[in-house]
């Protein structure tokens, strides 16, 4: 008998990875496909770092390292953390895990119980909700909408709250929104959390350095909340080093011990040669790293959201990081092509992808039904050449 834990059942799979899936197997039968369903920048690792990973191979890097990491690593990623963050980790409050992806299902494993609820501000990244739910806790959502910018409200995260809350996750700048939460902002948050002292906060930096504003706050050096705040952090996006598999936690030494167990078990750690090259990065100025990749993303948010916003019908925000634009199209719900009726925007991005082969993703799966996520981590010309698909296939919409 074949039969799947249920776990595993309850388990969704990810919405970002199945577009990417569905759009390869229509190139793969020769469409034209223009994916805009993609997390991850378009550009390539930066010379230095790969020059290290390579040093690192000829070093013989070939070894287990520590499972929390190697120790010149997470030294580096202390002081990236005091540099850019104004954080203060020691070398064993730092677990190097592969991917941020990997240090989130950490966090939900060591201190999520069955039944615990976790605040999730809409819209939130799809893994959260999986991963919570893979720990046995429940995600629950604060809803949000393009005419509040994707942000909630102080107030809104009080009225949430339960006997049962045990955590509150969020990313900023936001995967899908590209909203960025000011100082202000994450003050006024900390002064309802500081009520709740069990509530322990999982702050997502991952974008931290795709931040048009220039101001990257971490709510985690607010005093009242300093020993619950874990801060999660990775090379991924702002260094360009999806492939590498590399992603941080600083958290409270206690939590770090945790993550560290499970992970011995698990990964053990990521692997040696990708951890001397991230260490390379973390020693750079961070400036110099991405702001050519931000001033670019920078000009094609500009152009697809003026496109996007010439088709009736459509509503955004203006994203103040990340490389996602969030609109909302339940303009759209109810409409038909003749054939088909949109019901809802997981329907809008089938009928979008069979029709004009542009992939976007649902929003659905990010906790906001109402809109979709468009990726501008693109090229201008098919930035430009997907915007005008998108617009003749949707002006068909009665
Ligand atoms: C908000 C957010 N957090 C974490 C991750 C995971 O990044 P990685 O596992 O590549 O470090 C992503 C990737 O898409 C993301 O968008």
């Amino acid at each position: 008998m074949q039969k799947l834990s249920e776990r595993i059942n309850r388990l969704a799979e990810s919405a970002t990875l199945a577009m990417a899936r569905m759009s390869r197997e229509l190139k793969a039968e020769g469409k034209d496909v223009i994916a805009l369903s993609l997390g991850e920048p378009d550009f390539n690792t930066p010379e230095f770092i790969k020059d290290a990973a390579k040093e690192a191979i000829t070093n013989n890097y070939s070894h287990y390292t520590p499972v929390p990491g190697l120790d010149e690593l997470r030294n580096s990623i202390a002081k990236k953390f005091k540099r850019d963050n104004k954080l203060e980790f020691t070398k064993d409050e730092i677990v190097v895990s592969t991917g941020a992806k990997q240090s989130l299902a950490n966090i939900c494993l060591s201190l999520l119980d069955p039944g615990d609820e976790v605040l999730l501000p809409c819209p939130y990244w799809v893994s959260y909700a999986e991963i919570i739910k893979l720990a046995e806790g429940i995600p629950v959502e604060i809803s949000s909408s393009v005419t509040k910018n994707f942000k909630v409200s102080p107030k809104q995260i009080e009225n949430a709250i339960t006997d049962k809350t045990r955590m509150f996750m969020f990313s900023s700048p936001c995967n899908p929104s590209g909203s960025v939460y000011t100082e202000d902002e994450l003050r006024e948050i900390a002064e309802i959390f500081k009520k709740y002292p069990n509530i322990y906060i999982v702050s997502d930096e991952i974008y931290e350095h795709i931040n048009f504003t220039d101001k990257h706050f971490s709510i985690g050096t607010i005093d009242s909340l300093k020993d619950r705040v874990i801060t999660v952090n990775g090379v991924s996006k702002g260094f360009a080093m999806t492939g590498w598999r590399v992603g941080f936690i600083g958290a409270p030494l206690w939590i770090a011990k945790a993550c560290n167990k499970i992970q011995g078990q698990v990964t053990s750690a990521t692997c040696a040669i990708a951890q001397k090259a991230t260490e390379e990065a973390m020693n750079a100025d961070p400036k110099i790293v991405t702001n050519e990749m931000k001033s670019s993303f920078l000009k094609r948010r500009d152009l697809l959201l003026e496109k996007l916003n010439s088709i009736k019908g459509i509503k955004c925000n203006i994203p103040d990081g990340a490389f996602y634009i969030f609109p909302d199209v339940s303009y759209f719900f109810g409409k038909s092509d003749g054939d088909k009726v949109i019901k809802n925007a997981d329907d809008l991005c089938m009928y979008l992808l069979n029709s004009c082969y542009v992939a976007l993703v649902s929003g659905a799966p990010f906790g906001n039904p109402e809109c979709v996520r468009i990726s501008y981590a693109a090229s201008e010309n098919n930035l430009l050449e997907a915007a005008k698909r998108i617009q003749i296939q949707l002006e068909k919409l009665k």
